[in-house]
């Protein structure tokens, strides 16, 4: 069984990235035969166009990443834009992409109406999606709510192209966590780095406590019962507790638990959290980043070779 799954350096990552994607995946780092995790920096591209906030936000994924606990040792840990390959195998994918599908994308509706002028680049970012995957012979591709159509595209393409040009690509399954689909965000819309409504995962103390303390609530007064399945504070801190502890949470709502106290809470329950995180990734280097990358490359870059022996083969490129 092979696991594979991306983040892209847009932005510092939050708690929506922690529990949609990071969990999840190192949950399979330690089920896996192999797992394959990338920062898809040629995506980021779509939207970023500031080199040294890229180059930085680069860096920031792989010791977000090292500090939560992905191990170099089980996984292979690289840019994506290291492996050019994505990018042959992309336009090959291209060349059977209907137009329809790419024009059903959720995701590129989504940043079109929210502003972003399009450019063909985040029209076919789905198809560079489906390379990254379909690459390394993926079964499992776990990721957040958003992201599960873009996993759609790739095992839809994996099987026109086997069916095309006969057996050669290995179709992937994207797998959502049920319980945490989409964490909102202080704001009560999904937890975005483009939304500027996020909880960051490892930023300074006061940042975090600063948007834990901005979550929106109701009007309800201090001491009024409050209804935690329509509260944003309960249903994030609910994400780091388990059942009993949910439900015993759930009732100091019910009993009037001031929305004050409620979020003192959920810092408090943060900090703790995270806090080993967060002592091991000031003490992890840019120079050990760089070396997890580089020999994550070399790893990524033989399975790429041997991908597109079989896909240039198929097509009759070889
Ligand atoms: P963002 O929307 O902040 O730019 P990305 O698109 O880079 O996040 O997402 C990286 C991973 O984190 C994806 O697997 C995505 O599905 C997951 N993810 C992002 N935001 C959330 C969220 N609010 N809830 C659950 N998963 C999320
Ligand atoms: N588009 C994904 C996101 O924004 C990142 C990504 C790129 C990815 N390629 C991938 C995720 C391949 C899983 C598999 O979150």
């Amino acid at each position: 069984m092979r696991v594979l799954s991306g983040m892209q350096p847009s932005g510092q990552l939050h708690l929506g990235n922690y529990f949609g994607s990071m969990k999840p995946n190192l949950e399979w780092q330690n089920k896996a035969e192999q797992t394959f995790y990338f920062v898809a920096d040629l995506h980021a591209l779509t939207t970023v166009q500031d080199r040294d906030a890229l180059r930085k936000s680069r860096e920031d994924i792989v010791l977000d990443y090292l500090a939560c606990g992905f191990d170099p040792k089980k996984s292979i840990i690289y840019y994506q834009s290291h492996i050019p390959e994505h990018t042959e195998l992309m336009w090959i994918l291209m060349t059977i992409m209907p137009m329809g599908l790419l024009e059903r994308a959720v995701s590129y509706k989504d940043k079109v109406s929210k502003g972003l002028q399009p450019s063909v680049g985040l029209f076919t970012y789905p198809v560079l999606m489906a390379a990254d995957i379909l690459m390394y012979d993926a079964n499992i591709v776990p990721v957040g709510k958003d992201q599960k159509q873009h996993v759609e595209f790739a095992r839809d393409i994996a099987v026109k192209f086997n069916n095309t040009f006969g057996e050669t690509l290995v179709i992937p399954e994207p797998e959502v966590a049920k319980e945490v689909a989409v964490v909102p965000g202080t704001d009560g819309q999904k937890m975005s780095k483009s939304y500027g409504n996020t909880i960051p995962l490892f930023g300074e103390e006061a940042a975090i406590k600063k948007s834990i303390m901005g979550i929106v609530t109701d009007s309800k007064g201090m001491n009024d019962a409050k209804d935690p399945e329509a509260c944003i504070i309960y249903q994030i801190h609910k994400l780091f507790l388990n059942a009993d502890q949910a439900k015993a949470l759930a009732d100091e709502y019910r009993n009037g638990l001031p929305y004050g106290d409620a979020k003192k809470k959920l810092f408090s329950t943060y900090m703790d959290y995270f806090m080993a995180m967060r002592e091991k990734r000031v003490k992890i280097t840019p120079a050990q980043a760089r070396e997890v990358v580089e020999s994550g490359a070399k790893r990524a870059k033989s399975v790429a070779i041997g991908t597109m022996a079989k896909v240039r083969a198929a097509v009759g490129l070889l």
